[in-house]
């Protein structure tokens, strides 16, 4: 960027977790380069963790790494102590930890389902029930909003996935979950919203977006022409938070290179 980034969201934290790699870890360094002081969570990589926390004090940003497991509720609420203990506030959630266990559909194990619900869609609501929690006591302050809350969600929150029915049946069920919070939570100025991005080019697919022929078919459900970058999502989470973006709740903004367009009609139907 050849200007230094307006600061939006100075005075202000954010907890982003899972944000030791991929979408999680642009979302935090984009929000520390707006200005809000960032809760880096983790799981188990900690060297991602302090790459992430590098990179945002390199740009002359705060952050500190907390580990927890984002299934567990004594976790979750340790992470919120600590960041209110070393911030003073929580102003914005991102709600981002979340993973994939694939397998056919008889193939699934009730451990597969279990594991990938438990953080993808449980593990949202409790950091967003603690959010709120934390947003109410500590009043309005350095926003239009009392709270900001932004889910990530996916392209199957809405696209069916073979193979993956636990992983859509997570993101579809957060997508009702950030719509249903957000219209019990707007009266008192709690805006929740979501992103769904398409193919992001992260850990989590590398098995497909690293093999030539798999990529290949990748584009071809990919209007762009490209997969996408974590800073396409990142930037787009950092607006998301702010008073830009004051009027808008209950929303899901996609971010994917046109893949919810029916690629598959291109010359057909
Ligand atoms: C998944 C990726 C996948 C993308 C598009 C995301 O939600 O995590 O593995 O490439 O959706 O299908």
């Amino acid at each position: 960027m050849s200007q230094a980034p307006e600061r939006f969201l100075a005075d202000q934290t954010a907890i982003v977790t899972g944000a030791s790699s991929g979408l999680g870890q642009a979302c935090a360094i984009a929000l520390a380069a707006r200005g809000a002081a960032v809760a880096v969570n983790y799981r188990s990589d900690a060297d991602g963790a302090a790459d992430t926390i590098r990179e945002i004090e390199a740009a002359g940003g705060k952050a500190f790494p907390f580990k927890a497991d984002i299934s567990q509720e004594e976790d979750i609420k340790a992470l919120f102590a600590a960041t209110v203990e070393t911030y003073g506030t929580v102003d914005i959630l991102v709600a981002n930890a979340g993973l994939q266990m694939d397998g056919a559909f008889t193939d699934l194990t009730k451990k597969d389902w279990d594991t990938v619900i438990g953080v993808n869609l449980t593990g949202a609501f409790l950091c967003m029930q603690e959010a709120v929690r934390q947003f109410r006591k500590q009043g309005m302050r350095s926003s239009r909003a009392l709270g900001k809350i932004i889910a990530m969600s996916s392209v199957h929150d809405v696209i069916p996935w073979a193979g993956h029915v636990n992983y859509a049946a997570s993101k579809g069920g957060l997508s009702m979950l950030m719509k249903s919070a957000a219209q019990e939570l707007a009266a008192e100025k709690i805006r929740v919203n979501a992103i769904a991005p398409g193919a992001i080019a992260t850990a989590i697919n590398k098995s497909v977006w690293g093999d030539e022929e798999k990529y290949k078919e990748l584009l071809k459900i990919m209007p762009y022409g490209r997969i996408g970058e974590t800073r396409d999502v990142g930037e787009a989470c950092a607006w998301m938070a702010s008073d830009y973006a004051d009027y808008m709740t209950g929303h899901t903004l996609v971010i994917d290179g046109g893949m919810e367009l029916y690629p598959e009609f291109i010359g057909n139907g």
